[in-house]
């Protein structure tokens, strides 16, 4: 999985001279920066004759003093209540100023000591802020140097770093170091540990390092390393600045390589520039060029790769985004980080399919610029070129998705192909409501000849959806907002909103307004208002789904409303993360809490099916052989009608996961999540899909799903039915195994 071998700088002869020139680039800088050193090569061993300031083993700070709250009143041993890990303090005890949160402020004081050495080292982590969390240096009452965390904003890491000052001008004079906490609410603290004298330089750290590289392949490939300091990753094409992300760059092996396609610059000179690097990194040098992913060769069949689920082939996945049907085909965009392992730089990844089973992913569409990261959004083929963007009778496709930087916009980008998109040059199309609004879900309502956009906005505190309306795409109006219903929390982030027949009568016709975690009100809608017809009902019943949005533009013959939602599958020591559900057809049909949603996996995913197992009509009785011994495999279908007769449990044990129908209480459990699983005319029809790292378990005619991330061991393929309490009729048992839905090129 991981990089088996360390790179050579360039692949043409042109690139070993931009290389070379590299290096003496490189050198230059460093003799410039060495003042400063930050690096993830920590540990740095004591030597004989260095001096330790302070190693934080103490039970107090003493000989320090303390003032305020942030430091506590001695050393920590690790993480304070409610903070990530943290990491890379040596021995036992560090300062961290995250005592009481990251509000509360302090300052810590060493007492005087003499210069006597040429370099002060110390490792330091928290928040990067230069004023307010510092450790400093005094030399006659006057701070001579500082230093301050990595981390600027959400996600990050508590890893300490290296860093040093050079202080050889302040030799023989007395000094005191003080390490102060001003700041408040996120990274509102600052960690330090190990400070020494030492004649040894440290490690020198390059500023702004570059690498220039004449783009003649579709890829560099990035070394990551998860958990790595994260470094500001710019690439400049002629000159300008094209995109930047955040990166884990590995400054030695690499657990993953992230592909940045730069196809459309081909022949063009590149600059590859990072922040900070170490000057024994290899981060820059080991950059190559190909036309293809490295080391791919078990690309799609990864011990961890869902194998008819999506996920992207390298880097985080998390929402569905722009789900579309053009051109005959499904769009699939994706909330994607190509460069991390993690959430972060989201881009906007697309893949296509002409059946939703089998995914072609083509690469990141929306790359993040200077109006932000590119946050989750909906796709419409505008049919009547309302939006002027169609191209010889082509209707174009819009995207229409949040920019999430300071201010948070609405902004659309289009194209007539379904393969290159362009940002629309009026961007933003809606200006920042509030900080808190995203996620612009948009469909074309028939009646009013109007777009509408429904829109999450965080207003005071309140979750409420906004609509708006557009006779374009361009310009929007705000047309209602909804609060809520009956005095319940409204329903949080990615709205999805549409209309449904009830018990597929399409003269009696439903809307359906839906958040994030598959919430959902049922109601009317005129064009401008929605009005809940009832309480808020919930969706899925499992675990690790989120963000689902449903596909727009199927044509009418077909009719179907086609949903996929985040699956939360964690995947460690894979290069990618995170998948998608499979399909999901959504119905409304009635019950006695009025209309609600029934979900099944869509009759496509029939195509994948490999050898079959049917079982004629059977009763089972606890101690009955298990029938379904015969059939060990690791990717699977279940399709069964059980009347549970005098049972009292109905399991099935699937590599390990425990899929248990309480007969009595009518409920569901899967791996330990319980769910209300009505019996359906006195039957219990059951569907399971087993996936690598998912199931998805579907019941009482789809009235309850539980899709349920698991992680089970390959050679587990033991798989079992039995009954508990009593015996029960089992009408109809097909088990299917499953190919594959990756077709490797
Ligand atoms: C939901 C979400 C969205 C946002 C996106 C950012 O998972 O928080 O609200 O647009 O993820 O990646």
């Amino acid at each position: 999985m991981n990089s088996k071998k360390i790179l050579s700088c360039g692949e043409s002869s042109k690139e070993t001279t931009l290389s070379l020139k590299l290096l003496l680039f490189m050198k230059s800088i460093t003799s410039q920066h060495l003042a400063l050193a930050i690096g993830c090569f920590l540990t740095s061993p004591l030597h004989a004759d260095d001096l330790m300031i302070a190693d934080f083993e103490g039970e107090s700070y003493a000989p320090w003093t303390v003032s305020g709250e942030a430091f506590g009143s001695g050393p920590a041993h690790g993480p304070l209540a409610g903070q990530m890990n943290v990491e890379g303090f040596i021995g036992k005890g560090l300062v961290n100023s995250f005592n009481k949160g990251d509000d509360s402020t302090g300052t810590l004081t060493s007492p005087e000591f003499r210069i006597e050495r040429k370099f002060i080292s110390f490792l330091i982590g928290g928040g990067r802020n230069a004023e307010k969390l510092s450790l400093q240096l005094l030399v006659d009452g006057k701070v001579v140097r500082t230093s301050t965390g990595p981390n600027e904003q959400a996600g990050g890491s508590e890893a300490l770093q290296q860093d040093a000052w050079d202080v050889a001008e302040f030799f023989g004079k007395s000094a005191i170091m003080r390490i102060i906490d001003e700041a408040r609410g996120g990274w509102g603290h600052i960690n330090v540990d190990h400070i020494v004298q030492t004649d040894t330089k440290p490690k020198g750290v390059l500023q702004n390092a570059e690498r220039q590289f004449i783009a003649s392949a579709r890829y560099l490939h990035i070394p990551i390393k998860n958990g790595a300091p994260k470094r500001v990753l710019t690439l400049l094409v002629e000159g300008k600045e094209i995109v930047r992300n955040d990166v884990e760059i590995a400054d030695g092996k690499a657990d993953w390589w992230a592909p940045m396609d730069v196809s459309a610059w081909k022949g063009k000179p590149l600059t590859m520039r990072v922040d900070k690097l170490h000057e024994d990194s290899t981060g820059l040098s080991s950059i190559e060029q190909s036309d293809s992913l490295k080391e791919a060769d078990d690309l799609y069949r990864e011990s961890l790769r869902g194998q008819f689920h999506f996920s992207p082939r390298r880097g985080w996945n998390n929402d569905p985004n722009g789900m579309v049907f053009y051109n005959g085909e499904y769009h699939l965009f994706f909330q994607h980080n190509p460069y991390g392992w993690g959430w972060g730089n989201m881009h906007w990844g697309h893949a296509v399919s002409k059946d939703m089973v089998h995914w072609e992913e083509l690469g990141d569409k929306l790359l993040p610029d200077t109006m932000g990261p590119m946050f989750s959004g909906s796709a419409v083929v505008d049919w009547n070129n309302t939006s002027g963007f169609g191209k010889d009778g082509n209707p174009p496709l819009v995207l229409i998705y949040t920019a999430a930087g300071n201010p948070t916009v609405q902004a659309i980008a289009y194209s007539t192909d379904g393969r290159s998109f362009t940002k629309y040059s009026g961007n933003p199309v809606l200006e920042q409501i509030t900080g808190g609004n995203r996620d612009p879900k948009v469909f074309w309502h028939e009646d009013t000849q109007k777009w509408v956009m429904v829109l999450y906005v965080e207003l005071q505190g309140k979750h409420t959806i906004h609509f708006f309306t557009s006779p374009n795409l361009r310009e929007w109006a705000l047309a209602s907002v909804t609060e809520g219903i009956a005095g319940t929390a409204f329903l949080f982030e990615c709205p999805d909103f549409f209309e449904l027949p009830v018990d597929g009568d399409v003269t009696k016709k439903k809307w359906v307004l839906l958040g994030a975690n598959s919430e959902y009100a049922v109601g009317t809608f005129d064009g401008r208002h929605f009005k809940p017809e009832q309480t808020k009902l919930t969706g899925h019943r499992g675990r690790g789904f989120y963000a689902p949005q449903t596909f727009s533009d199927i044509p009418a013959k077909d009719g179907r409303r086609i949903q996929i939602g985040w699956f939360q599958t964690e995947t460690r020591g894979m290069s990618f993360n995170q998948s998608m559900t499979v399909p999901l057809e959504l119905k409304l049909v009635s019950t006695t809490e009025g209309p609600s949603l029934t979900f099944s996996p869509v009759k496509e995913l029939e195509s994948l099916r490999g050898k079959s197992l049917g079982l004629e009509s059977m009763t089972l009785k606890p101690g009955d052989k298990n029938p379904l011994d015969e059939f060990q495999v690791e990717l699977l279908e279940i399709r069964t009608e059980i009347d549970p007769g005098d049972a009292n449990e109905v399991v099935f044990n699937i590599r390990d996961s425990m899929i248990i129908y309480d007969a009595k209480k009518q409920e569901l459990t899967v791996n330990g999540q319980r769910a209300p699983a009505p019996l359906r005319d006195g039957r219990l029809r059951l569907t399971i899909y087993c996936d690598r790292t998912g199931l998805e378990v579907f019941a009482s005619d789809g009235l309850c799903y539980m899709p349920m991330p698991f992680s089970s061991k390959p050679e587990n393929r033991r798989i079992f039915l039995e009954t508990r309490g009593g015996s029960a009729n089992v009408l109809k048992l097909q088990v299917h195994e499953l190919r594959s839905a990756w077709t490797t090129k």
